[in-house]
């Protein structure tokens, strides 16, 4: 038996639809397509406001502007645009007041999280997070060193859910010979900068483990490898600090809490530190790298760390300080020839 002859195949374009429209329709769409082009043209300004990935799926179209008569590649990257890898995601940060602290909470702002900022003063805490988004930041002026203040804070911490994120990024630094330190000023920086990261790794650390996930970063430096003479209890501090991030690793590690430590490059501008002459061209000298340090380079160090890129990085130090902690060299005669 002959097989059935194949459809013979229509040999006449598709018609565009504009050329077939009856006269009613004609009147419908010169009313109508100037709605639609507005309205899509609103649609494309809001997917390009800063901080707003584009969303179209592959199989739409993106209206991001560089995409418009092709499908959506779907990436933020792609975009040129900033990923939000905290948009609900409520992120802890104590000292936020500080340098590093307002950098910290504009830089996780930025990628959506939702905020809990801490310091001591409420004045300068509010000063510092004027110009974060209000409705996703919350306040707690605390006294790092007042044990009824540290539950409270944990408490407030841990309402509702559990932080995904837990920076404990305030610290004192003076700079004190170390015979003349007084047991007052020594227990004061253990206090800051080791007690109250202890003290909030467990309660906020229990919290994220029950719920089964979140990442901590203790703000360290690199002055727990070094023994400088007038930073001696500080960089004990430090030291010990890196050491509980350890053990804090392997303590919360089972139930899919990371613990890691962040030592950020030199950066002056702290309200409590008067530095000694000479000082920060010393150590600014010994980065390796040519551009000055900026601190967004440590933001995106901490939050490389606690994204989900980091999601098998545990117990580790990360030095964001330009490579100035490997530097022992002296000076550019390391390059000549004998
Ligand atoms: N700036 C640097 O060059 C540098 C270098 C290496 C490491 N670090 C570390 O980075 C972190 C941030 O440093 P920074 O330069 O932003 O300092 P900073 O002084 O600007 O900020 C520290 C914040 O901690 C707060 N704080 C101090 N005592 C407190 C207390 N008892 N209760 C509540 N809050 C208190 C302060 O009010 C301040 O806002 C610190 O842990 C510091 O050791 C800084």
């Amino acid at each position: 038996m002959a097989a059935p002859a194949a459809p013979a195949r229509s040999t006449s374009r598709r018609r565009s639809p504009a050329v077939a429209l009856p006269d009613s329709s004609r009147i419908w769409s010169a009313s109508c397509v100037p709605v639609l082009l507005h309205m899509l043209d609103t649609r494309r300004k809001r997917r390009q406001a800063p901080g707003r990935r584009c969303r179209a799926s592959s199989w739409s179209w993106c209206y991001s502007g560089r995409h418009r008569a092709a499908p959506c590649c779907g990436s933020a990257q792609a975009e040129g645009q900033r990923a939000m890898r905290f948009e609900s995601r409520k992120v802890v940060i104590t000292g936020a007041a500080g340098v590093y602290g307002r950098a910290l909470a504009a830089a996780f702002a930025a990628e959506g999280a939702t905020l809990v900022l801490t310091d001591r003063d409420p004045a300068a805490l509010a000063a510092a997070s004027a110009s974060l988004p209000a409705a996703r930041v919350t306040l707690h002026a605390t006294d790092l060193r007042d044990d009824a203040a540290l539950d409270l804070l944990v408490a407030a911490a841990n309402q509702g859910e559990a932080p995904h994120v837990l920076v404990n990024n305030a610290g004192l630094y003076p700079f004190i010979p170390l015979m003349d330190a007084t047991p007052e000023e020594y227990d004061r920086i253990m206090d800051v900068n080791l007690r109250a990261p202890f003290r909030l790794m467990q309660g906020i650390g229990r919290a994220m483990a029950a719920a089964g996930r979140g990442s901590i970063v203790n703000v360290t430096s690199s002055a727990a490898d070094v023994i400088r003479g007038n930073g001696v209890p500080y960089g004990a501090s430090k030291c010990a600090l890196e050491y509980l991030t350890r053990a804090f690793a392997i303590e919360l590690g089972p139930n899919g809490v990371r613990v890691n430590s962040a030592r950020p490059g030199f950066a002056e501008g702290s309200a409590e530190v008067r530095m000694p002459e000479g000082y920060a061209t010393a150590i600014r000298a010994r980065a390796l790298l040519p551009h000055p340090n900026r601190p967004e380079d440590f933001c995106a160090a901490v939050m490389f760390l606690c994204s989900d890129e980091a999601a098998f990085i545990t117990g580790s130090v990360m030095d964001a300080g330009g490579g100035g902690h490997i530097n022992r060299r002296d000076g550019a005669s390391t390059r000549a020839r004998s």
